[in-house]
């Protein structure tokens, strides 16, 4: 899981500096699927995933999960998340970050970074004897303080030898209550956190989701290890590895 999770960040730290104006989604998802298969002789885990056409999820502005690279060119004041997920030895490693082209507005910018700060309190919460409860509640609560609101829809989830295992992550709930974490169980934490209204739609694509309100939606994700006092975050990109 540990290798399967650095793979994963190391994805996205390459794809980083690409993230341009002009480029497409589906440029994108050519460079990382080269990336995986050639350079780290990994798997793209959504590719043929349930009928997933591509290797990555490429989700811009208001759409939620689940984007599909195609030919949408980028343009400045896009906000992108870019989310890998790739099996090493038969193990996954799923993790998700936001992009920005060019210079983002003040509004997508705020809810990128409430989105990050609430994963992380989600994070914060794990150790064994905790429950997912606490996840949910920590990350609703501030997401909700900063007047956004958290997709109910779709959640984190156990991963492992699977791409999603039991149990559901849940980004909202109530503390206290839920599955008590055991050491050694590998899960995501992955907030996806709108702007306006919760409530999302599905295209007839079969995957992309986006708002209903067609509010900005902004997700972070992290594959994580629970361990007996606290947690090891799998998918570090190589600047987080360092400190
Ligand atoms: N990577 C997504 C997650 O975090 C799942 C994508 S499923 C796909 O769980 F088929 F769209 F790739
Ligand atoms: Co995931
Ligand atoms: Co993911």
């Amino acid at each position: 899981m540990r290798a399967a999770g650095r793979l994963a960040a190391d994805v996205l730290d390459m794809v980083g500096e690409h993230v341009l104006p002009g480029v497409t989604t589906g440029e994108l998802d050519s460079l990382c699927h080269r990336y995986i298969t050639e350079v780290q002789h990994a798997i793209p885990a959504p590719l043929n995933y349930r009928g997933f056409p591509k290797s990555v999820c490429t989700s811009v502005n208001h759409v939620v999960c689940h984007g599909i690279p195609g030919d949408r060119k980028l343009k400045a004041g896009d906000a992108v998340n870019i989310d890998v997920t790739v099996i090493k030895d038969g193990f996954h490693g799923d993790t998700s970050r936001m992009f920005f082209v060019g210079k983002p507005s003040v509004q997508a910018q705020r809810l990128a970074q409430v989105a990050f700060d609430g994963m992380w309190l989600g994070i914060n919460e794990l150790a064994a004897g905790k429950r997912l409860g606490d996840v949910g509640a920590a990350i609703q609560a501030y997401v909700e303080k900063n007047r956004f609101s958290i997709v109910r829809e779709y959640c984190g989830h156990g991963i492992g030898r699977e791409f999603h295992e039991d149990p559901q992550v849940l980004h909202y709930g109530t503390r206290g209550t839920g599955l008590e974490l055991k050491a050694g169980m590998t899960l995501t934490v992955e907030p996806m956190v709108n702007a306006g209204k919760p409530n999302v739609k599905l295209l007839p694509d079969g995957w992309t989701v986006v708002t209903k309100d067609h509010s900005l939606s902004a997700q972070w994700e992290h594959t994580v290890l629970i361990t007996p006092t606290s947690y090891e975050v799998l998918t570090l990109g190589a600047a987080d590895r360092e400190s």
